[in-house]
């Protein structure tokens, strides 16, 4: 079997350079098992449990179906109960870590000690300063048009601006879904990609049939960029969240109502396994680079 090997495959111990992006009310034990059995990292956002008891039953749950690497994101805000959490992962071999919330520093020993990495969320290169100030491994260029909280700077620029003045490695996230735009992001200079919202329209993610029907119906042009439910920017499937008003009512069911969803939904045409999404992008994204650099050549000759 192929691989593609990258700083960041090599630092993780993993097959592609694929993250399953953490996703909330989405990403959890299935979701996770798949993207690692296939060969990328399987991450879930911690807040997705709402106790130290569910977080550690998934981690068994998980653990009891695969070894291989895994990821959380971690909020390290005081809403949220990180210590009890952070201990929890390490002790279940947890190694890689993006912080998104609160100031990184916090884990980074902890994490370094058990050999594990630790990577903030970005969306410009102020953010990327300060984590790097603050002693983080890498950096997620959260870009335009990615699923959930993204950015205002297309993937494109993003990923080169933060590694020409970071010097970090970087990972890309926002419209990487298929081999080509894998491809692409290696090409950017990024050391992988994370993704999303094609994970969206998979058997495994842990939404309802409707919404994932609504991602593969959707096109580009039906996602919307709006910080009124959240307080922070964010994509969501327009036509899912007409009419509705951030409020204290808007509980946990409510929010499984409201369908964040990136501009990647260009290329979210069926429901398939998690493992054919990363099988489909590691293979495509070869391709690509072979036939690119092939085409390229016979230009220049
Ligand atoms: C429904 C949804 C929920 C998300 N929730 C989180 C989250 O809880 N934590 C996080 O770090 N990122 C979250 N994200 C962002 C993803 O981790 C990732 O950065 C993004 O989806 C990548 O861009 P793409 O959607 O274009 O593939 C979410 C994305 C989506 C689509």
């Amino acid at each position: 079997m192929k691989s593609i090997e990258t700083e960041l495959t090599k630092l993780l111990g993993i097959r592609y350079p694929i993250i399953g992006a953490p996703m909330f009310l989405v990403s959890y034990e299935a979701l996770t098992i798949a993207v690692s059995d296939a060969g990328g990292l399987g991450m879930f956002p911690l807040p997705n449990y709402r106790t130290i008891e569910d977080l550690e039953t998934a981690l068994k749950n998980i653990r009891n179906a695969t070894d291989k690497p895994i990821g959380v994101n971690i909020h390290l805000s005081g809403k949220f109960p990180w210590k009890d959490q952070l201990a929890l992962c390490l002790e279940y071999g947890v190694n890689f870590f993006i912080t998104s919330l609160g100031d990184p520093s916090l884990i980074i020993e902890d994490v370094h000690k058990s050999g594990g990495l630790v990577f903030a969320d970005v969306i410009s290169l102020k953010h990327g300063l300060r984590a790097k100030e603050r002693g983080v491994d890498g950096l997620v260029a959260v870009a335009a048009g990615a699923g959930g909280h993204g950015g205002k700077i297309p993937t494109i620029v993003l990923v080169p601006y933060l590694k020409e003045n970071t010097g970090l490695p970087i990972i890309a996230a926002g419209g990487v879904s298929t081999g080509y735009q894998l491809a692409a992001s290696l090409c950017l200079g990024a050391c992988g990609a994370i993704t999303g919202t094609r994970l969206l329209a998979t058997h495994e993610a842990d939404i309802s049939d409707d919404y994932k029907q609504a991602v593969i119906d959707t096109e580009p042009e039906g996602i919307t960029c709006t910080d009124r439910l959240t307080g922070n920017r964010a994509y969501w499937i327009a036509s899912s969240i007409e009419g509705i008003e951030a409020s204290p009512e808007l509980g946990s069911r409510k929010w499984k109502d409201l369908w964040s969803a990136g501009q990647s939904v260009a290329q979210a045409n069926e429901i398939i396994s998690a493992g054919e999404v990363i099988q489909k992008m590691a293979e495509g994204c070869l391709c690509t680079l072979e036939s690119t650099l092939r085409n390229v050549k016979g230009n220049i000759l």
